[in-house]
């Protein structure tokens, strides 16, 4: 276990970013996300993002359009093959659960890792919120990967773990595909294998880059080793120490860098209704280099490398 310095609150000249934990996570204010918001509030959203990994932003009532063209700034938005999306915006993921449809994405993930190319980030708004509860936990996997055991580090740079989808296959055979139809989806989405420790594409940082969800296995290691290891990685998430955790009010928004942390959507409020909307960014493939060093979008040192002390 490590733990890192503390940070305080920014201001910059238009928005406020406030912590929510030591390294993930913070409030942003100051910004309306239903106008055109101008290159240099995106460039420090940005920036911000890199930094605290999750975004939050209150009181953001913004419709398809406005939420597709905020999301918009940050990269070019991708359509969920398996799960439903808006009737007029297929790039808006529809994510409700009520009494009959009780929530499942309490599993720690990082999103659609089955892909060649998993996301960017996400951009989340919750309409409906439930009376209590609902709410969602995020977990820095690069302090995760700070954490770990140099022994561990050592046996896991650079090797690599298939990803699959058996979720959303298991939901979409109940909910009446044929053998036929997911016999289509596994040759569009066959199988990645990705890195188990990645380098983020922009800052450097390494984080453990394997979720309960998704990763099935370490390539050419033993089942049981691959198994214990998994494990091992994917308990990090749940490590209180390396979270935040977010109290949805309506129209409020969370923005994730994917590459960076892992989330899970708190199932407590079932039978209560909760409705949120999905915007996902595409982002590229995974890889790991011992090399990159860690940096900011400038080439400045990354702010969020934070001193870590090794707990006795
Ligand atoms: C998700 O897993 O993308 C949904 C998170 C949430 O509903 O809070």
């Amino acid at each position: 276990m490590t733990i890192a310095e503390t940070s305080t609150i920014t201001e910059t000249s238009t928005i406020t970013i406030t912590p929510q934990s030591p390294t993930i996570g913070a409030l942003i204010e100051g910004v309306d996300l239903r106008e055109d918001v101008r290159d240099d509030v995106v460039a420090e959203i940005r920036e911000a993002l890199l930094r605290w990994k999750v975004l939050f932003f209150r009181d953001q009532d913004l419709d398809p359009p406005e939420h597709l063209a905020f999301s918009r700034k940050f990269g070019e938005l991708e359509v969920h093959p398996f799960a439903a999306g808006h009737p007029e915006h297929p790039e808006v993921l529809m994510i409700s659960h009520d009494a009959e449809h009780p929530g499942f994405e309490n599993v720690w993930h990082s999103d659609v890792t089955w892909r060649l190319a998993p996301s960017l980030g996400s951009v989340l708004k919750v309409s409906q919120v439930p009376p209590i509860g609902g709410d969602t936990l995020f977990a820095d996997m690069g302090a995760a990967y700070d954490g770990l055991p140099e022994s561990v580090k050592e046996r896991v740079d650079g090797a690599v773990a298939r990803h699959d989808f058996p979720g959303f296959r298991r939901r979409m055979k109940a909910n009446g595909a044929t053998d036929e139809q997911l016999a289509d989806f596994d040759r569009e989405y066959p199988n990645p294998h990705h890195p188990v420790i990645r380098t983020h594409p922009e800052t450097g940082r390494r984080s453990i880059n394997v979720n309960a969800a998704f990763t099935q296995e370490i390539v050419g290691w033993e089942p049981e080793t691959s198994r214990a290891m998994l494990d091992l990685l994917q308990r990090q998430a749940a490590t209180p120490e390396y979270q935040c955790r977010f109290r949805w009010e309506p129209n409020s928004i969370a923005f994730w860098d994917n590459r960076a942390c892992q989330h899970y959507a708190s199932s407590d409020y079932h039978p209560h209704t909760r409705t949120a909307q999905r915007v996902t960014i595409i982002g590229d493939e995974p890889y790991f280099d011992p090399d990159q060093p860690v940096t900011m979008t400038d080439g400045s040192p990354f702010k969020g490398v934070v001193e870590l002390r090794a707990q006795a």
